[in-house]
């Protein structure tokens, strides 16, 4: 029987790749360059199955130009704010992702942008590379300390209940979170965590507020310049979640006026785009999206779409199926 055509935008893992390879008539991209929109329209066109990532906008203009070959859409990523799904819907296009596997890499993250920001370590690491440590003194690089303050989560899902495990149990902070839905007691009391009935409330009680939501319209610029302020002068923002939930302009205004102690960005509104402005800064730390970058993570994120693949084509019902 002819294997399904799979076509993945970029380059993955090479042992996902290999793997795939034995299933399925594969196409890879060799250059990794992110593919234009009508290359991911050509894609669409001619594979049964497309598995796009972040950099890839899956708009409707993208999915609407396209005479659909391909009947599913395996995203490699949790996040699927870069795809149309009403378009995808209206294709035929079955869509799934990858939730679970990169829970712990994005949490390690998100931990690592409280602490790196709070003990000003981006600071340290260039002034020793930048040749201009002269040796410990005792007033050098005085930053906050972490443990014990109080950590605010907006939105409170896999990775932010992870966060607050690390939080809570490696730090000794008080976490506070709000979400949209009703969390089961048993997690609340399990974690150690207290429900708040506002993003406003977050924002005011919190030391480090740290992002966990998803991105998209409903989410677009949650973080205006209002809320910047509740965080106050000696508070700290961490994204590890989608550059629009922040409002960048009014960020980047809130950090040069001291509204807010400083940032930790991992995520930006136009990436790969990252203002000039904030690169000019101290009191932010600059992460390229790394939040699953790491070896186990990636392949474990690879090995969850080709098993979505297997049920998609196999007729099961798809386990991480979106649409
Ligand atoms: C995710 O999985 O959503 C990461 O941000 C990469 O897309």
């Amino acid at each position: 029987m002819k294997r399904p055509r799979v076509q993945l935008t970029r380059r993955w893992p090479a042992e996902v790749e290999a793997a795939l390879a034995e299933r399925y008539e594969l196409v890879t991209n060799a250059s990794d360059e992110p593919l234009s929109p009508s290359a991911l329209t050509a894609a669409l066109d001619t594979a049964d199955a497309v598995c796009p990532t972040v950099t890839d906008a899956l708009t409707a203009a993208v999915i609407g130009a396209a005479s659909p070959r391909a009947r599913f859409l395996g995203n490699f990523g949790v996040g699927f704010n870069h795809i149309d799904l009403d378009a995808a819907r209206a294709a035929g296009l079955t869509v799934s992702n990858t939730p679970d596997v990169l829970t712990d890499c994005t949490a390690d993250l998100a931990m690592m942008l409280i602490l790196m920001v709070a003990r000003r370590a981006g600071e340290g690491e260039r002034l020793v590379r930048a040749d201009g440590w002269t040796g410990w003194c005792p007033t050098q690089l005085l930053g906050r300390r972490v443990s014990g303050k109080t950590l605010g989560l907006v939105g409170f899902g896999r990775i932010a209940r992870a966060v607050a495990r690390r939080a809570r149990f490696g730090f000794d902070m008080r976490v506070l979170y709000y979400n949209p839905s009703a969390v089961p007691d048993a997690v609340v009391h399990a974690l150690d965590v207290e429900p708040c009935a506002s993003v406003e409330e977050v924002l005011e009680r919190a030391d480090f507020v740290s992002l966990h939501c998803p991105g998209g319209a409903a989410t677009r610029h949650l973080i205006d310049a209002d809320r910047l302020a509740l965080i106050g002068r000696d508070g700290y923002l961490v994204n590890t979640a989608r550059g629009d939930v922040v409002d960048q302009e009014a960020l980047i205004a809130a950090l040069a006026s001291d509204t807010i102690a400083g940032a930790g960005l991992d995520v930006y509104a136009a990436e790969p785009l990252v203002p000039d402005a904030l690169k000019t800064m101290d009191n932010v730390v600059l992460l390229p999206h790394l939040g699953s970058a790491s070896e186990q993570t990636r392949v474990a994120m690879g090995r969850r779409v080709m098993a979505n693949l297997d049920d998609f084509f196999a007729g099961r019902v798809v386990r991480d199926r979106i649409v």
